[in-house]
C-alpha cells in the first residue's frame, strides 16, 4: 500500500506535497519521491526511507513548479529502495500508483519491444512508458483511456505530463483515490486525510473513473473517456492535533487512551437514561437477519473472531467469520438474511473493501465497524457503525482493537435483546458492567513495571506462545500478533486446548509462554493444559483476573492479575498486559515501535 499526493496551483507546490506525503507515511514509508513540471522538463527527486529523507535533500529544497505529484511506498514489486521509488518517469510522463499490476511483465515485453527502456523492477514503470507509447498515436483523454483498459489489477495513479503544463490526470480501480478543491489550487490524494489540512471539500473517485485537474476546475470522466459529473462532499474540518504528548510513541499513548476511547464510545451508543442502546438507522428488521458472518484482516480479524463467541452466547444468531483476503475468493453462499459486518480501523484495506464489493454485488446486507468514517468501506457500506477513537497513528493496533470489540459487543448485546434471546434483566446487568469497563481498563493499565521487568525474558526467547480458551482464545492472538509485529519475534497464538495435538513439541526449556486463564468457565481446563507446558519446562506468565479463590496450580513463572468484571468483558482486560508486553519488548530492543518495518498502517493492496 502507498500514499499518492498530486497538487495543481498557481504557485510553488513541493513544500505543500512534502507535507501532505508525512500525513500519508501511515500507508507506506519504505520509500518517498516528488516530481514536479516547471519550464518544459519533468523534475524527479527520489530517496529511501521516510520522508524526511526526501525534505533534506537540497533539490527538493529549491524545486519549483506549481504542478507536482508525490509518494510514499511500501514495496510491492522490487527492492525498497530509490530507485523503485515512485515517481517514475519517461521524458514526457511522471506517475505514481497505489496498487499492483497483475500483467506488468507482458506489458513490458511488448514495451521493450518498442524500444522503451526500464530502470525499475516495479510494476508500475509500466505505466509511464505505456502511457508514453499511446501518445504517440492519441490525444491526452484517449491514451489514458486506452492504457487503463490494457492494465489489469489494481491501481489509484497520478499523473504528469511534460507538454500539458495545466493539468493532472488522476484514475482509479480498486485502491482509492480523493480529488481535492481549494482556493486558486486543486489536489489529489489517496484519501481525504492527506487532503485535509488542505481543503475539506473532497469528491472520491469510483472504480473506473478518471479526472483532470486543473488549477481552477477539475473534469470527471468515466473509463471510456465519457464526461461524467461526480458530487463534492463537505467533509467534518476540525483538523484533530496529533501529537505524542508526554508519551516517547504513538503507541504508548494509544494504549493509555483506552479508557477514554471506550467512554466516547459506550456514550455514542448506550442511552444511559433509559438504560438502553441505541443503534440509530439500523435498516433491518431482527427478523430479516438469522446469520451473521463478519470479515476483516489482522487485528481487525481477531475482533471478529471476538465477536462471534459475544453473539453465540447473547444470541441465537448463525454466527461466521473470516479473513477478507480469503473470503474474496471462496465459494461462498451468500444468503439473504446474513448480514456481512465489515470490521477495519482505516476503512482501506484492500482485502476486506474487495469482501465487501463482493458482497454488494450480490446485493447482501451490508454493515462496516469503521474508525475512519470518510473512509472507502464507510462509504460503499450500508450501514455504518464508528468506534470513535480518533486517529490511530501507530501501525499496531491498540484503542482500535477495543473501540471494535467494544461496538461488536454493543452490538450483539442489542440484537439480543431485539431478538429476545436476552432477557432484559440480564441485558441490564451486562450493560451495568459495561459502562463500569472504562474505569477497570483504567485500572488495568497501572499494571506496567513488572511487565517491564517479564518482557526481557520474551526478547531473549527464539518465540513464544500465548494460550487461551472460549472468550479467551481470540485475545491470545492478539497478543501473539502485536508481539510478532512490534518485536520481530516469532509468537503463536493458539487455543489451549489444541496444544497436546501437536504445538506441544515446541516446548522447551525456559520458553515463555503466555496463559490467558480468567475465572470463567474454561478456568480449570486452561489451567491444566498451562501444567502440560510447565511440566515440559515452559515458563508461563499466567493472566488472570482477581479474585478471592487461589490459583490452584504452583511453578508459575509470573502471574498478572488485572481487574474482574463479567466474563464476557474479561478479554478488554486481558488485552491490555499483552498489548504492554509487546510494547516494552520492543522498547527494550530500540525498534520504530509506531512504525515497524515491513508494515503500513493501512493495507491498501492484496
Ligand atoms: C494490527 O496491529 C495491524 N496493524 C494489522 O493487522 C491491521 O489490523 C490490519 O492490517 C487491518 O487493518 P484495518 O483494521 O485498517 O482494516
Amino acid at each position: 500500500m502507498c500514499g499518492i499526493i498530486g497538487i495543481n496551483s498557481n504557485k510553488s507546490v513541493s513544500a505543500s506535497i512534502i507535507n501532505s506525503l508525512k500525513k500519508l507515511e501511515y500507508r507506506g514509508y519504505d520509500s518517498a519521491g516528488i516530481a514536479t513540471l516547471h519550464a518544459g522538463s519533468i523534475n524527479e527527486v527520489k530517496s529511501e526511507g521516510r520522508v524526511d529523507n526526501l525534505e533534506k535533500n537540497s533539490v527538493v529544497q529549491n524545486m519549483v513548479g506549481t504542478i507536482g505529484i508525490g509518494h510514499v511506498r511500501w514495496a510491492t514489486h522490487g527492492l525498497p529502495n530509490s530507485i523503485n521509488a515512485h515517481p517514475h518517469s519517461s521524458q514526457n510522463v511522471s506517475v505514481v500508483h497505489n496498487g499492483i499490476i497483475e500483467n506488468s511483465t507482458l506489458l513490458k515485453k511488448f514495451l521493450v519491444s518498442k524500444g522503451h527502456k526500464f530502470k525499475s523492477q516495479t510494476d508500475t514503470e509500466v505505466i509511464v512508458h505505456l502511457i508514453t507509447e499511446n501518445l504517440k498515436t492519441e490525444n491526452i483523454i484517449n491514451s489514458i483511456t486506452k492504457t487503463l483498459k490494457s492494465l489489469h489489477g489494481s491501481f489509484a495513479l497520478g499523473i504528469i505530463f511534460k507538454d500539458q503544463p495545466d493539468l493532472i490526470i488522476g484514475a482509479r480501480r480498486g485502491s482509492p483515490l480523493a480529488v481535492g478543491y481549494g482556493p486558486n489550487e486543486n489536489y489529489l490524494g489517496s484519501d481525504s486525510y492527506a487532503l485535509k489540512s488542505m481543503t475539506n471539500k473532497i469528491t472520491y473517485l469510483s472504480d473506473g473513473e478518471f479526472c483532470v485537474i486543473k488549477k481552477d476546475h477539475v473534469e470527471f470522466f468515466n473509463e471510456d473517456g465519457i464526461k461524467i459529473n461526480k458530487k463534492v462532499l463537505e467533509l467534518s474540518s476540525e483538523e484533530e492535533k496529533h501529537d505524542k504528548g508526554d508519551y516517547k510513541h504513538f503507541m504508548a499513548k494509544e494504549i493509555e487512551e483506552q479508557p477514554t476511547t471506550l467512554k466516547n464510545g459506550i456514550k455514542e451508543y448506550v442511552d444511559a437514561s433509559n438504560n438502553d442502546i441505541n443503534i440509530f438507522n439500523f435498516p433491518w428488521k431482527t427478523n430479516e437477519i438469522s446469520s451473521i458472518t463478519l470479515i476483516g484482516c489482522g487485528t481487525a480479524y481477531h475482533s471478529c473472531m471476538m465477536a462471534k463467541y459475544w453473539f453465540e452466547e447473547l444470541t441465537t444468531l448463525n454466527v461466521n467469520v473470516d479473513i477478507a483476503s480469503e473470503f474474496r475468493y471462496r465459494k461462498n453462499r451468500f444468503k439473504k438474511d446474513t448480514l456481512y459486518v465489515f470490521v477495519s480501523q482505516s476503512g482501506e484495506t484492500a482485502d476486506t473493501y474487495a469482501a465487501l464489493s463482493l458482497c454488494k454485488s450480490k446485493e447482501m446486507k451490508t454493515c462496516s465497524v469503521v474508525n475512519v468514517i470518510e473512509s472507502s468501506i464507510a462509504r460503499d457500506s450500508e450501514f455504518v457503525m464508528p468506534i470513535h477513537c480518533g486517529t490511530e497513528i501507530g501501525v499496531a493496533s491498540t484503542k482500535a482493537f477495543l473501540g471494535q470489540i467494544l461496538i461488536l459487543y454493543i452490538l450483539a448485546l442489542k440484537l439480543g435483546l431485539l431478538r429476545k434471546d436476552l432477557k432484559r434483566e440480564l441485558f441490564n446487568k451486562k450493560l451495568k458492567d459495561l459502562k463500569e469497563l472504562p474505569d477497570l481498563v483504567q485500572q488495568t493499565l497501572s499494571i506496567d513495571n513488572k511487565i517491564q521487568t517479564i518482557s526481557k525474558t520474551f526478547n531473549d526467547a527464539k518465540g513464544s506462545m500465548f494460550l487461551g480458551r472460549g472468550f479467551s482464545y481470540p485475545i491470545a492472538l492478539e497478543g501473539a500478533l502485536k508481539l510478532k509485529e512490534l518485536s520481530y519475534i516469532h509468537a503463536e497464538g493458539y487455543p489451549a486446548g489444541e496444544m497436546k495435538h501437536g504445538p506441544l513439541a515446541l516446548i522447551e526449556e525456559g520458553m515463555p509462554v503466555v496463559v490467558l486463564a480468567p475465572r470463567d468457565d474454561y478456568y480449570k481446563k486452561t489451567i491444566s493444559n498451562m501444567q502440560e507446558v510447565i511440566a515440559r519446562g515452559a515458563k508461563v506468565l499466567l493472566i488472570t483476573n482477581k479474585s478471592k479463590d487461589e490459583i490452584i496450580s504452583e511453578n508459575i513463572w509470573e502471574t498478572i492479575e488485572v481487574e474482574t468484571t463479567g466474563a464476557d468483558l474479561l478479554p478488554f482486560l486481558l488485552t491490555v498486559p499483552l498489548q504492554k508486553l509487546a510494547y516494552y519488548s520492543a522498547l527494550k530492543k530500540g525498534y520504530d515501535i509506531d512504525k515497524p518495518r515491513n508494515l503500513a498502517k493501512s493495507v491498501t493492496v492484496e
